[in-house]
């Protein structure tokens, strides 16, 4: 086992999502969850939530699963150091010729594939546009994103061992904590969530196969209020409230989910404390909310 923490990704910068009706869910992210569609010369259908080009990509796809990830080092130096890791760890690299970085909107990039079979995308220099600011269609006031990064993702997979050291030992990944519980009536699982920038977890690992393989994506608002709209708009859309409003555990996040167009799980939060790795120690929960989060 190679522990190489010299480098280490930054923040999840962007997902992809593969859906039936790209149109439906674009409506339902901007009408409902207030997202921004992005300019199309950044690449049409995709949704912006800050100063970002974009931060999801929305495409025609049978799966309704999750496309791809990209998340981000620093510089070109991390980036060939990154490439040198995961050649090390036996994981396939793929070299961009430049075309892929070009839709992207990045720098440079290089791609492979996670144990469970989801494209990662690593790359620095994703594009800004400050001159065109983020304007929420549904007054949405703000997401928290900045150093922490698009929000977080939930993934399961079959071989947790394999995910694990894909996460932790390639990309850099760091435990915040454990959750050991009944996992919609699975039995006992145990989640693990994983920082690489103060938000508590931009990747969490469920250790067995769901019906796809993201469990669900979060973002993260900057207002309780704006968690109150939300969850007005999305019952008036008449989305499925798969969990009711509730604090979760670990990272105090108050947050509902519902399901978006084709089946995908979004958690839409606030509040939610940041991990400093200077003073944070891990813990153990036992269940995964304070009070709320009962699933529907
Ligand atoms: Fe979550």
């Amino acid at each position: 086992m190679i522990h190489d923490n010299t480098v280490s990704v930054r923040a999840l910068a962007y997902i992809g999502v593969a859906v039936e009706n790209p149109d439906a869910w674009l409506r339902f992210a901007t009408d409902a969850l207030g997202l921004m569609r992005a300019d199309e010369a950044d690449g049409a259908g995709r949704l912006r939530i800050d100063q970002r080009a974009w931060r999801i990509a929305v495409e025609k796809g049978a799966a309704n699963d999750l496309a791809f990830a990209g998340f981000e080092v620093a510089g070109a130096g991390e980036l060939v150091a990154m490439r040198r890791k995961l050649q090390a760890l036996g994981v396939a690299v793929e070299t961009d010729d430049g075309s892929l970085a070009t839709d992207r909107g990045v720098t440079e990039m290089i791609r492979c594939t996670d144990p469970a079979g989801t494209r990662v995308e690593i790359f620095y220099g994703a594009t800004d546009r400050f001159e065109r600011p983020f304007v929420s269609p549904a007054g949405v006031g703000g997401f928290v994103t900045g150093d922490q990064g698009l929000g977080h993702v939930v993934l399961g997979g079959d071989d947790i061992a394999a995910m694990r050291s894909f996460y932790v030992d390639a990309l850099g990944f760091r435990r915040s904590d454990l959750i050991r519980m009944e996992f919609r009536g699975l039995g006992k699982k145990e989640l693990e969530f994983y920082h690489c920038n103060p938000r508590h977890h931009t990747v969490a690992l469920v250790p067995l196969r769901g019906p796809r393989r993201i469990f669900h994506f979060m973002v993260q608002v900057a207002s309780i209020d704006d968690v109150g709209f939300a969850l007005d708009r999305v019952q008036a859309a008449g989305a499925r409230i798969t969990s009711t409003l509730g604090r979760h555990t670990n990272d105090h996040m108050i947050s509902f989910y519902a399901e978006t167009p084709g089946g995908i799980e979004v958690e839409y939060g606030f509040g939610a404390r940041t991990v400093d790795d200077a003073h944070w120690t891990e813990a153990l929960h036992h269940r995964p909310s304070i009070w709320g989060h009962r699933r529907g």
